[in-house]
């Protein structure tokens, strides 16, 4: 098992901003992406239909042989991490919002999450909250549209900046002085959000913590690979591959050939 790859998936490319931390913290593991954008976002889905394509797309990994899942979709944690866990045997690391560290950083009390609709009224946030954010106040923020900016790779410009600030100003008026950023296609917003935050507000990414909590896992499990040359990268998308390749294309800052998933796992 040490020499099989790591598969990541998310909605579409925001699970980018997790793998582009799971290759710098294990450099010599193959790796393998699937970006959902056949059926992005996952924002408004119904639960039962983000767990359908979790179901698929881990199969799929398992088909090609991985030895771990990183689900790189907050809001697929949040509805799915349960079914996946209890139907897959192998180490799955999941991202969700970092609710513990920003209530350690806030100095105000209060922390903004920016997430989909679908993670801030799941079940898992509710405890999340009630776990850590107990004596802080915690302000819910749903950003419908934000995802679907950095599908099509449009970072910046004005209308990404307002849609950014319509959703980041509030909490900074409402007193928020630390955002949590909730989704994982949001820290390729990281600039926009900052500017709309303002200098006096913390941005807090899980990224780093999932990429170093999967190297723990495949530490402790025994299954690091033991090569060390780079490892391999290959991506797969159920959604058109043209669309993708160009976006991956930005946001990986690497050409890369994209795949269409197989029919079996792509419906
Ligand atoms: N990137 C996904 C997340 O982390 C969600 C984006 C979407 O598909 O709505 O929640």
């Amino acid at each position: 098992m040490q020499g099989a790859p790591i598969g990541v998936f998310d909605s579409g490319v925001g699970g980018l901003s997790v793998f582009r931390e799971v290759r710098r913290a294990l450099p010599g593991e193959d790796l393998l992406y699937v970006a959902d954008s056949g059926h992005a976002p996952y924002g408004d889905r119904p639960s039962s239909f983000i767990a359908r394509r979790a179901e698929a797309i881990a199969e799929f990994f398992v088909s090609e042989g991985a030895k771990a899942i990183v689900v790189a979709c907050n809001t697929a944690t949040a509805v799915a991490i349960q079914t996946l866990r209890s139907r897959f045997r192998i180490a799955i690391v999941a991202i969700e919002p970092a609710v513990k560290p920003a209530a350690r950083l806030t100095r105000s009390g209060i922390i903004g999450i920016l997430a989909t609709s679908q993670t801030l009224a799941s079940d898992r946030l509710s405890r999340l909250v009630q776990e850590h954010g107990g004596r802080i106040r915690v302000l819910m923020q749903p950003c419908p549209g934000l995802a679907e900016q950095v599908e099509k790779a449009e970072l910046e410009g004005a209308d990404t900046e307002a849609l950014v600030a319509r959703y980041v100003s509030p909490l900074v008026e409402r007193g928020a002085d630390t955002i949590v950023l909730g989704c994982t296609h949001y820290p390729f917003l990281e600039a926009a959000i900052r500017k709309a935050a303002g200098p006096h507000v913390a941005v807090v990414d899980p990224s780093l913590a999932v990429a170093r909590e999967l190297h723990r896992r495949l530490k402790d499990g025994g299954l690091l690979s033991a090569r060390h040359d780079s490892g391999t990268e290959h991506f797969w998308t159920s959604g058109d591959p043209g669309q993708v390749r160009r976006v991956v294309g930005l946001l990986w800052g690497k050409e890369v050939a994209i795949r269409a998933l197989p029919p079996k796992f792509a419906a």
